[in-house]
């Protein structure tokens, strides 16, 4: 599946990035730039700039930028290779693909004839539905009597499968397939001696990948054996994996887009009552609980989630993981209750299709609403602890949206729901976002990746808690921002932004090898008399180096009539004093360091057994300490931490 090196050049060149953009966005011409709504994000002002001499785009309400490639991955939800083919789809370009290693065809080869089986065992199944009398009186009439229509039963590709240990496989055999492949999909077993049918005397649920192939099944039983489970799946095989699809969704996809809405059920008759009903945006997660990779796939679609609930509340609480992981993935969540003892299924039995849709918007509550009526019980426990309780559980959640604007929007709901000033409700949630960020960071940190900076720090933070919290990261990349941004504007009347963040940190040694690296080059720049201009640094070169800097452009880069076009986003007020800025930051970034010198001499002097060594140790960490302590003075901070 290797693209070959010839090709991706090929459509690197090709692929325009207005073009491939144009399709997605529409794009005005402001200045050197084109403007329109991010796609990312539901902005009612254009924050998204496409600039063409550069080939990259930006997105300020996201923080997200790239080129045309990432700027594809990152709107389907799709990775590079298939970005590439996207791309060489559009074009034209035909996709020649690299030879493969013998490991690579037999692998692809496999997988095939594991689409190939499954593919069998589904029309198997199906016709043994259909034609077989064992599959007729007893899985046909089950269906029947559940009311699903002969219509609903093909959509789905129902089945079953007969109640014998071998009449899959003596089907399977018959047409040629072998046993081991049969194995290897997951719907025979085999022990030492004896090899039978997985599934036997239950209905089938094909489960399909969102192109529409069979890759596994359910299997429900029809008897009341409370010594079988009642239902039994596919295992993980190499074509399935049950964290990565939901049930339904090659069904539903198509109006998952038109509705920009997916419903999530818990069950496989939950989903098909559902398309009966005329709902046909609906997928399951199938009993397992949510993952990430679920809710990344349904973002592919559309960012809104509506998860419905059975109506008994037990079930209900633990299922808050699952609202925080959608929130978390940067989806909006709602959230539907049935009354009890109904499930989406046995509910939509009763009333019409208009009267269920009609219910499902009626009810459909935003997750704030929710996660209050389930902690209070219907509202009905209204003493100080319960209320405290539910805020904090409420602010958790807000606090791992990571879009800034859809936090403030949602404090501002939250605030006017539970009758408390918004401004106690953002500091509890500051807390949060800092601790949060700080964990993120010295995780990034370890992985040796860029921090994240777009939305750090959070809006509303106070001055004093902002200051003790900054990580070196974020120091360093904002020393960096300021000076791709800004470095050939004047500092003073002798010195350019860029001479004085030089000379100012000349001595520091950046922990991030990037931001060292951009640091060495516009020190060379400098010494050959040139001007600090980001485009120095962007560019196919370097494409890590080109990715950091791109995340720091600032909108100015993408307005040429410069000033004139204020827009307050980003970091707002920097620009009218932006030597104070400059100033500032370099302060924050030294005493950031010298923060790390006097811990790290402190730790010395623990380690250290020489008196004489020691009396050095504790000279040095005095003069650290001193300056650190005056750099904070100089920034305003009274207590340092
Ligand atoms: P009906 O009882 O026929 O209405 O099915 P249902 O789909 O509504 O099942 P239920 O609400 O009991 O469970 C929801 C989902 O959990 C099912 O669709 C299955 O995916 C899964 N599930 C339920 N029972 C079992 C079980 O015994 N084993 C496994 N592996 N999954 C189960
Ligand atoms: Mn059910």
């Amino acid at each position: 599946m290797a693209i070959s090196n010839e090709t991706i050049n090929e459509i690197k060149t090709r692929a325009d990035i207005l073009e491939v953009v144009g399709d997605f966005v529409d794009l005005k011409k402001a200045g050197s730039s084109y403007r329109g709504l991010s796609p990312f994000t539901n902005e009612k002002t254009p924050s998204f700039y496409v600039s063409p001499s550069k080939e990259i785009y930006k997105c300020f309400s996201s923080g997200k930028g790239g080129d045309a490639i990432s700027f594809i991955m990152e709107l389907e939800g799709i990775n590079y290779i298939e970005a590439l083919k996207f791309l060489a789809n559009k074009y034209g370009i035909e996709v020649e693909e690299e030879e493969q290693t013998d490991e690579q065809i037999q692998a692809q080869n496999e997988r095939e004839s594991l689409f190939i089986i499954l593919n069998f065992a589904k029309d198997y199944f199906a016709e043994t539905l259909l034609e077989h009398d064992e599959g007729k009186s007893i899985g046909l009439s089950y269906f029947k009597e559940r009311g699903f229509s002969e219509e609903t039963i093909r959509k789905f590709d129902l089945g079953y499968s007969l109640d014998t240990w071998d009449g899959f496989m003596k089907a399977a055999e018959k047409k040629g397939f072998k046993r081991e492949i049969m194995e290897k999909a997951g719907l025979i077993l085999a022990s030492e001696n004896k090899t039978y049918d997985r599934f036997r005397g239950r209905v089938m649920f094909p489960i399909h990948n969102v192109a529409g192939k069979a890759i596994a099944f359910g299997a429900r039983i029809l008897t009341n054996n409370k010594k079988q489970p009642k239902y039994i799946n596919s295992p993980e095989t190499e074509v399935y994996h049950k964290s990565n699809i939901v049930y339904g969704i090659h069904q539903a996809k198509q109006e998952i887009r038109n509705a920009d809405m997916c419903y999530l059920v818990e069950g496989y008759t939950d989903v098909i009552s559902m398309h009966q009903s005329g709902v046909h945006n609906v997928v399951s997660s199938s009993g397992t609980s949510l993952t990430k990779e679920q809710i990344q796939l349904i973002g592919r679609y559309t960012k809104n989630i509506t998860v419905l609930y059975d109506g008994d509340n037990a079930g209900i609480k633990a299922s808050f993981r699952g609202i925080d992981l959608i929130l978390e993935h940067d989806l909006d969540v709602k959230a539907v209750v049935f009354p009890e003892g109904e499930d989406p299924d046995s509910f939509s039995r009763t009333m019409s299709s208009e009267a269920f849709v009609d219910y499902l918007k009626e009810n459909a509550k935003d997750f704030i609403t929710f996660k209050t009526n389930v902690l209070t019980d219907g509202g009905k426990k209204v003493d100080p602890a319960s209320k405290v309780q539910v805020i904090r559980d409420v602010i958790a959640s807000i606090a791992l949206i990571p879009d800034g604007i859809k936090r403030s929007v949602y404090i501002q709901s939250c605030a006017h729901q539970l009758d408390i000033e918004e401004q106690v409700l953002l500091s509890e949630l500051n807390k949060l976002l800092i601790t949060k960020q700080q964990k993120e960071n010295q995780q990034r940190f370890r992985e040796n990746e860029p921090p994240e900076a777009a939305n750090y720090p959070p809006e509303a933070v106070q001055e004093e808690v902002k200051e003790t919290h900054y990580t070196s990261y974020y120091v360093e990349r904002q020393t960096l921002r300021m000076l791709v941004n800004y470095g050939g504007e004047p500092f003073d009347e002798e010195t350019s932004i860029a001479e004085f963040i030089l000379d100012e940190t000349e001595e520091i040694k950046f922990k991030d090898e990037m931001v060292r690296k951009v640091i060495e080059q516009s020190s060379a720049l400098l010494a050959r008399g040139e001007k600090i201009n980001p485009d120095e640094f962007i560019g196919p070169h370097d494409p890590v180096m080109s990715q950091l800097v791109i995340d720091l452009l600032e909108l100015n880069y993408f307005i040429s009539s410069g000033w004139q076009e204020r827009h307050r986003i980003g970091t707002p007020h920097e620009k009218d004093d932006l030597a104070e800025a400059v100033f500032k930051v370099v302060l924050r970034l030294k005493r950031k360091k010298l923060e790390e010198l006097t811990s790290e001499t402190e730790e010395a002097l623990k380690n250290s057994t020489n008196p004489q060594e020691q009396d050095e140790l504790i000279k040095i960490y005095i003069h650290y300490k001193r300056l650190f302590d005056e750099v904070g003075k100089q920034l305003g901070i009274v207590v340092a931490k």
